[in-house]
């Protein structure tokens, strides 16, 4: 059986680093929206789902929750492309609303300008974006964040909702992945 420690090199940002962070961002956002009665958070699955369990538990203004599935296809599966397409729309009506974007990591942009276009199209009353992790190194194209939980250099991670070939979102850090040991394993 594979498990997780076999492509583990390190771990980037422990579980009480990150509790901690999204504890912070779930009280700035508090802030920020005390007073707003239609705040939607939309999580972009799969990735943003472990932090938007624990950021929701984190806010104290009343809110709605909705999935948008969306995936890129072209390159290599660890690569996005410009060519994004919705596997699984919402179901919540997104005009007039507050809608505050919720992802796991903003690397070239690519899928954060997709789904921003797709949204805004929707007439929101306003849209902002909050991402757990961004590796600005890699961005080709320039995205608006409003919440960052960590900026992080340019290296594969998994683990707290992002996966290694859909496997391992499951853990509570955010490990980086030891790409020469992966190569030789049949994940
Ligand atoms: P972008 O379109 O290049 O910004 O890619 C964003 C998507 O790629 C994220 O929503 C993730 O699903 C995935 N992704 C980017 N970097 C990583 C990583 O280091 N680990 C796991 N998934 C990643
Ligand atoms: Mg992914």
């Amino acid at each position: 059986m594979v498990t997780y420690d076999q492509f583990l090199k390190e771990i980037l940002i422990d579980e009480a680093t990150l509790q901690k962070r999204v504890s912070e961002l779930g009280a700035e956002i508090s802030r920020d929206y005390a007073g707003t009665d239609n705040l939607l958070l939309i999580c972009i699955l799969k990735g943003g789902v472990m932090f938007l369990t624990d950021l929701m538990r984190r806010l104290t203004v009343p809110h709605e929750i909705d999935f948008l599935a969306v995936s890129s296809y072209g390159k290599g599966a660890r690569e996005s492309t410009g060519n994004v397409r919705i596997d699984m729309d919402l179901t919540a009506q997104v005009i007039g609303k507050h809608v505050l974007i919720v992802e796991d990591i903003i690397d070239s942009g690519h899928t954060l300008r997709f789904v921003m276009d797709v949204l805004l199209a929707r007439k929101p009353a306003s849209l902002k974006l909050c991402t757990l992790l961004d590796k600005p190194a890699r961005r080709t194209i320039d995205i608006p964040i409003d919440y960052t939980g960590f900026q992080i250099e340019d290296k594969f991670v998994f683990g707290y909702g992002l996966d290694l070939d859909e496997k391992f979102r499951n853990l509570p850090f955010v490990g980086v992945v030891d790409l020469d040991k992966l190569n030789g394993l049949p994940v």
